[in-house]
């Protein structure tokens, strides 16, 4: 990405609601773990996140996804409320545990029935299923032999995509890879603050580097079942702002781009990773088989951008809150808003790697709601939705791309490391009871995609 110089200055214009494409996607998205729980039904098997929120001190309150929203039951429920929010298109995950239970081997044909339902619900209420293989629930077993570091996790990410695909083949939509696998390998491997909780950045670079010979041999094995279903990847994508002119502030902004935007960019688009980061990680960088690594860029339909913040960086690292001014909008996560930086991220991420096609598959903000008598005026929820959409339509005018458009998320859930604290829902969850209330977002949601299709 293009690394500005200080502040950006704010979008004034306030044009009126655009039309977007005619057949754009309009939808909500969620993940397995962080809805669904029934952790233990149905022969699922555990997850790295069952072990992890049970280590006192890693998630708040020690809270874990045993029963989240409760979705495994209340799936068709959740359903008609997505097809009751007017959209086209549903973006979830696939619990890797329910379908291999011990990670590679036996497949749990009841793990399978749970999805081929949930993608057969989705189509009778004219949404449009699109999955994602791995949103952070690896099975615990294939943690026990080495996790995402172990050079046999391609083989078996891609034995779990065939078998994934063997039952829902071509009535997904689209199949993408990952979820953000900057989180996977720097947050599970390096930082510690996502499962596994593993503190060693080799690791760290080792699980990204296998992530990426697993995403090339599951598009490869994909493209030769001949399938209908889109394919893609889904990355956590920022504009990088250097906090100065400084050269050292500057030399800071390049070297985060290139380890958390371009270190996923460019193997999956140009088949190797970035000059700058490799030296810098010199140290620590594992050895690298670069034939391999080049099998990683595969032909895709699309690639998913979740676009949350932008990062602002002094000599001293990043931070997700954005340049420290007192009068910033911020999110209940401390995140700036930042609506002017998805037109940036979409229009620099098309001049320089023009992916076929970009799914906005997440974007959003956690607030702190309030729910009385049945309502929940979350207005600095829709100002932001309201906000990047406007910056959205702003993108697809410039020429970028943009098939649709996916809010995180349909409904509060487990914010990994922060339990249950960050509501991140258009609908509100009660935790107690599992009542869902649409909030002011979600209505204006609604009524906005009614004005935008035919
Ligand atoms: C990215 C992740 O994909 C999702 O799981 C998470 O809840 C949201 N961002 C919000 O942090």
């Amino acid at each position: 990405m293009t690394i500005e110089k200080g502040s950006h200055p704010p979008d004034q214009r306030t044009p009126a609601e655009g039309k977007f494409p005619a057949n754009f996607l309009w939808g909500v998205a969620t993940s397995a773990y962080q809805i669904e729980g029934a952790t233990q039904e149905d022969g699922r098997g555990p997850s790295i996140w069952d072990t992890y929120s049970r280590i006192p001190g890693k998630v708040l309150g020690g809270e874990s996804g045993d029963v989240a929203c409760d979705h495994y039951h209340r799936w068709a429920s959740d359903l008609d409320l997505v097809a009751g929010l007017n959209l086209n298109a549903y973006r979830f995950s696939v619990a890797w545990p329910r379908i291999m239970p011990e990670g590679t081997g036996r497949v749990n044909a009841a793990g399978l029935d749970f999805y081929e339902r949930l993608v057969d619900g989705a189509l009778e209420r004219g949404l449009q299923p699109h999955v994602t293989l791995y949103h952070w629930d690896l099975p615990q077993a294939l943690q026990d032999r080495g996790g995402w570091p172990h050079p046999d996790m391609p083989e078996w990410f891609t034995d779990y995509a065939l078998a994934v695909y063997g039952r829902l083949g071509n009535r997904v939509a689209s199949y993408a890879t990952f979820n953000e696998p900057w989180c996977t390998a720097e947050l599970g491997y390096h930082v510690g603050r996502h499962a596994p909780g593993v503190q060693d950045l080799r690791a760290s670079l080792l699980a990204s580097y296998q992530i990426q010979l697993a995403h090339g041999s599951v598009i490869r094995a994909l493209r030769a079942e001949n399938t209908r279903a889109e394919l893609g990847t889904v990355l956590n994508l920022y504009p990088v702002d250097a906090a100065s002119g400084r050269a050292e502030d500057l030399h800071a902004a390049q070297l985060i781009d290139e380890k958390l935007n371009r270190w996923y960019l460019d193997p999956i688009f140009r088949g190797r990773f970035p000059a700058g980061a490799v030296a810098d990680y010199a140290e620590a960088m594992p050895e690298i088989d670069l034939q391999a690594l080049a099998s990683a860029q595969q032909p895709l339909d699309f690639l998913g951008v979740n676009y949350y913040f932008r990062q602002w960086v002094s000599e001293g690292g990043a931070s997700r809150a954005g340049p420290p001014s007192p009068d910033a909008e911020r999110t209940a996560m401390g995140w700036e808003v930042y609506p002017e930086g998805l037109h940036r991220l979409l229009t620099d991420l098309h001049r320089e790697y023009q992916a076929p096609k970009y799914l906005i598959t997440e974007n959003g903000a956690a607030f702190d709601d309030q729910w009385n008598n049945g309502e929940v005026h979350d207005e600095a929820r829709t100002r932001y939705l309201q906000g990047h959409l406007q910056q959205l339509h702003r993108a697809i005018q410039d020429g970028v791309p943009v098939g649709g458009y996916f809010a995180w998320s349909l409904m509060d859930n487990y914010e990994w490391a922060y339990g249950y604290s960050k509501r991140f829902g258009i609908v509100h969850v009660d935790y107690g009871t599992q009542q869902r209330t649409l909030k002011d977002s979600a209505k204006w949601y609604r009524d906005f995609v009614r004005r935008q299709r035919p």
